[in-house]
Formats: structure tokens, sequence, C-alpha cells
């Protein structure tokens, strides 16, 4: 089901009712949770209606359209269409976390002998499907060396397309941890490009939108066919779900659904229910998660014991990162890596004496999280991979939340003086 959200309405006021009809409801201001598995048809005619529209696109029938739950269910329509709007794109699709979200788009649009190319540091799940899971299946991935560069992406591609087509075009920015920034009308123009060499052929641009979220950055808007975000993190807000949603045109998006139904990763009712939730709140959360990262990031980057900080509102102005985020952003999160003076040893005391902090992988939650990625979130990457991109034994990742900032200040105060 798609629905087009009122013209002229702002981000934050669609994020509040968008997707929701009270009069479907008795006039419930809120949304109910419709707990069933199934859904009683009141005729065989009906029934017969309700297939013809979900197989066949046909009208939904007077009556309600909904079958069984795994194909589509009513919390779920209300925060794809939800999701689609803040996303500004024409529909959604949402599964029961990101990477059923992100595997389900590369069963979708791959196929064996197809090429890869994605941006580099990749979200560990995401390499380890390309390179563990697809490559079994004869896909070629392709890192970027620089995907900021327009000539460092032709030449992935060039390399990708003498051995076969390229299929996608996967685009992490800014990525996890290292908040390395990849030029999304950039890789849209490669696959101009590639769709050149391809008869016709274009490779779909899909941009991980996790660390901004829809309020600090629409990837459609600046030339991605889709958006993927792990909801998981700030859309879903609180650390109480998993959830991954894929906004993009109509046509790109609703093989997608199809593709869930038989892969039974759709997202449950109540856990639609309490995004959509989350979703009314994400521009308050996202404002002040990032207003608290900056004053938190300031005080790491002038404390004698650390090296450096990866939030990106410090890159120079003229950097090449900088200008395409600010073309692309409209800020810069709360989720950055900060680097220890010494390494594992020295991490590790800073960690063992937080009381505010709490040390935990995942990012996005109201909650302000830390870890040592070289040993949790990249503890399956080689050394040598993980020192390429930054992630060294002194680098702690961390995802600021929304308690007073003095006390996250106060406390990494108080565990640094143990290092
Ligand atoms: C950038 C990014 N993409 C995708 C994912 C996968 O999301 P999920 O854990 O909901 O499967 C994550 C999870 O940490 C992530 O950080």
């Amino acid at each position: 089901m798609t629905h087009t959200p009122p013209a002229g309405l702002h981000p934050e006021t669609l994020a509040i009712g968008f997707g929701y009809d009270p009069s479907s409801a008795q006039g419930a201001a809120k949304p109910p949770v419709y707990l069933t598995s199934t859904y009683v048809y009141p005729s065989a005619e009906h029934a017969k209606a309700v297939h013809a529209a979900y197989f066949d696109g046909a009208p939904v029938p007077e009556g309600g359209g909904y079958i069984y739950s795994r194909l589509n269910h009513p919390n779920l329509d209300m925060i794809e269409q939800r999701l689609a709007a803040l996303d500004k794109g024409e529909d959604a699709a949402v599964f029961s976390s990101g990477m059923a979200a992100i595997s389900a788009i590369t069963m979708q649009y791959l196929r064996p002998g197809d090429a890869v190319l994605h941006s580099q540091p990749i979200y560990g799940g995401v390499d380890s499907l390309l390179y563990n899971t697809l490559s079994g299946f004869g896909v070629r991935p392709f890192p970027i060396a620089d995907a900021l560069s327009e000539d460092a992406m032709w030449t992935a591609a060039e390399a990708a397309m003498a051995d076969g087509p390229i299929g996608l075009i996967m685009i992490e920015t800014p990525a996890n941890p290292t908040a390395s920034i990849a030029d999304i009308a950039v890789a849209a123009a490669v696959a101009k490009r590639v769709a050149e060499k391809q008869n016709g052929r274009r490779p779909l641009v899909t941009v991980d939108n996790t660390f901004l979220g829809p309020f600090v950055q629409t990837p459609l808007a600046h030339g991605a066919d889709l958006t993927v975000t792990a909801l998981t993190k700030y859309c879903g807000g609180h650390s109480d779900l998993l959830a991954g949603g894929v906004s993009g045109a109509k046509a790109v998006v609703e093989p997608l659904k199809k593709l869930r139904m038989v892969l039974g990763s759709h997202l449950d009712p109540f856990s639609s229910w309490l995004l959509l939730r989350s979703l009314e709140t994400l521009p308050l959360r996202t404002a002040r998660a990032g207003s608290n990262a900056l004053l938190v990031a300031t005080f790491l980057r002038e404390h004698p014991k650390v090296t450096g900080t990866t939030y990106i509102g410090f890159a120079d102005n003229a950097s090449p990162s900088r200008q395409v985020l600010d073309k692309q952003a409209t800020g810069y999160g709360s989720t950055f890596s900060f680097t220890l003076k010494g390494g594992e040893g020295e991490a590790f005391r800073l960690l063992n004496k937080l009381r505010v902090l709490r040390m935990a992988v995942s990012l996005g939650g109201s909650e302000t999280l830390i870890c040592h990625p070289a040993t949790t979130t990249h503890y399956a990457t080689p050394k040598a991979r993980r020192d390429a991109v930054g992630i060294t034994d002194g680098t702690l990742r961390v995802s600021v939340g929304l308690e007073h900032p003095d006390d996250l200040i106060a406390d990494l105060a108080q565990a640094l003086e143990a290092v």
C-alpha cells in the first residue's frame, strides 16, 4: 500500500501522525497493536479479491486487505508509510533487522557472477554477507579505495567489469566506526556510466544511512536508489528492538516486499508499533544527541590522554570529506571514535572505571554506549585490516545518548584519570 504524504507538511509533523488514520480503529488516538497472525475473510469472494490485490495489484476490496501477517499487517503498513515519508521515498519495506533488509536487497538484485562495489570500511555483517556468504554463490565484492573520488570508483568499476556485470554499488556514509564519507552523487554518476557499458543495466546504488538517520541525511534526494537503515539504532532509539528499513521508488521496493514474504523476515506487529512511536521523537532525539556529542567530542579532543577523534564535525572545512558531508547531510550525528595514547590496557582501564556510560555494542539508543571495537565489534576482523581503517588497540567507539552532557563528561574525566 502506498500513500502520498499531504503536500507542504514538514518531516517533524509527518513523524507524529502520518501513516495512521484513527477512523480505521474506532477513533483511537494511537494505533492498536494488531496481535494476530491471520485475517478472517467475510466471504470467499472477498478472499479472492484480497489475494488479487496482494499478488496482482488489483484495488483493495472494501472491508480490508490483509491475509496473513507474514505477508503484511496494519502495523507494518503504518511504519512503512511513515518511514517512506521521512526518507522522501515513494515506498518503504520494513524487516526484522538491518541485516535482514540488506540481505533481501542482495538476494533480489544480485545474480551469480555479479560484482558489488562497496565503500570501506563497511559494517561487519555486510562484509561477512559479501565475502563469506555471497561469494560462495559467485558474487564478486570489490572495495572502492576512496569513495569521495569518481576516479577511484571508476577504477573499481573497471576492475569489476573485466569479469562480468556490476549489480550493486553499496555505500555506507558515514562509515562505522571510522566516519569515512562516501559521495552519494558520485556513486549515482558512476552507476550511470556503468549502465552505458552494460547494455543499459544500471547497478542500483544503496546507501546505509544508519549513522545519521532521515533527519540529517536523505540519500534518495542525492541520487541513491535505496536508502537502507538499521532502524534498530537511532530510529528505534531506545535499544529495545531490532528492525531494518529500505526506502525508494515503488518499483524497486515492491519486489523486496514480495521476497520478504517468502523469507519470512517481516517486522512483527509489536516491534512495528514500538518503532512507529519511536519515530515521533526521532527529530528531538537526533538534535539532543547531536548537541551532546559535540560537547563530549570537544572534551575528548582537548584531553591530553586522547590522540584524536573521528567526530566528523571537526574535519577541516576545506577537506573533501567535509565538503561532501556538508553537501549531502545537515549534521554530524552522535557516534564517533576516539583513540587513547597507549593500547588495549589503557582502553580497558578506562572502560572498567566508567559509571554512567554503559559498555555495550550497538548505538543510537537514549543511553550513551561505549565499546572497544578491536575486541568486540571488529573482533573477527584481522588486525592488518583493522589498522588499515584506523581501528587501533587504543580506539574506543562512543554513541552519545540523551543524558545531561555534564554527567557524561564528568564520567569520562574520572575514568581517564585511571588510564
Ligand atoms: C551501519 C550499520 N548497518 C547495518 C547494521 C545491521 O543492523 P542490525 O543489527 O539491525 O541487523 C548495523 C548494526 O550495527 C550497522 O551499524
